[in-house]
């Protein structure tokens, strides 16, 4: 099916969709981007994203494209358009084009950000069969730059650490940097010990997931003890279990690190219910 999508005020066809090839999010990968999930046909966690895309474009001097009304509109209409029930939709806003390649950011007044979205249809997504059997990991190092709290495409790095797990026979990689681990190629990290669910506290090493959030609020509220702190991969691998949290896999069960099997090597208890009490939630405040 040809999706409908999203580009600089117009819905278009996804085979008539065009950007330039200065844009600078092509050039630089000077360009911020969102994903939100779509259960029951609703957005999760719209306003958490929309909030992130914000601090993401201000920290980078870039213009702010629409307001929020307007981006649940575009969210609202793309949903509808392209009859999604469960998926994503990918949001994504760059520094333009000025017609040319330069280092320079272009003057704001005349070179307009890019506004791209679109939808991925993922039909079972809240009942994947990865999340029932849960994901092996292994570490790799984190080379990417400082600032992964702003949400950029530069996705390369993730995208080897991908490919290094599929090489290595897993389904994902968590990152080291000084020691410890930072977060997921596209997910936040934690490990279970003794009831107690570790992971790494919130600064410009990693991205501040909107699920992430929820997640320790809802662990919060259900009496689960949650401690914020640095952790190595030795202490993950000698957990109980682990998990990660994205808008695009919820809470996925880790069940093995660097070839160590977690515990009975299949998804924890702890994973499982912040997976349930997660999705539950999610879908009753979706708009
Ligand atoms: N990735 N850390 C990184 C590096 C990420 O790329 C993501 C999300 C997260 C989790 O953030 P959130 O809970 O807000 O989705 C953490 C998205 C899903 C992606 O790139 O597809």
């Amino acid at each position: 099916m040809t999706r409908t999508v999203y580009v600089n005020g117009e819905y278009l066809p996804e085979t008539e969709a065009k950007i330039s090839i200065f844009d600078r999010g092509f050039l630089m990968a000077d360009a911020v981007y969102e994903v939100t999930s779509v259960l029951d046909g609703k957005l999760i966690d719209f306003e958490g994203h929309a909030v992130r895309l914000a601090r993401s474009l201000k920290e980078l001097d870039m213009q702010t494209p629409c307001t929020k009304e307007e981006l649940l509109e575009i969210h609202r209409q793309l949903v509808a358009k392209n009859d999604i029930v469960e998926g994503l939709v990918y949001l994504q806003v760059s520094r333009g084009s000025d017609g040319d390649r330069d280092f320079a950011f272009p003057d704001p007044e005349t070179t307009k950000p890019t506004l791209v979205l679109f939808t991925q249809n993922k039909p079972g997504l809240a009942n994947s069969p990865a999340s029932q059997k849960g994901a092996k990991v292994i570490s790799i190092d984190d080379i990417r730059w400082g600032r992964r709290d702003i949400k950029t495409v530069q996705l390369l790095y993730p995208s080897m650490g991908k490919m290094m797990a599929k090489a290595a026979g897993a389904d994902d990689a968590w990152m080291i940097e000084d020691g410890y681990v930072t977060e997921g190629t596209s997910n936040n990290a934690y490990f279970v010990k003794g009831g107690k669910i570790v992971t790494r506290p919130l600064s410009t090493d990693i991205l501040h997931g909107i699920t992430r959030t929820a997640v320790l609020r809802l662990a919060k509220e259900a009496q689960m003890e949650v401690e914020e702190r640095l952790f190595t991969i030795d202490e993950a691998k000698e957990a109980d279990e682990a998990f990660t949290t994205s808008a695009s896999a919820f809470v996925m069960p880790v069940v093995e690190i660097d070839g160590a099997v977690l515990g009975d090597g299949t998804p924890g208890p702890i994973a499982k219910r912040l997976r349930e009490i997660y999705l539950d939630e999610s879908l009753k405040h979706a708009i």
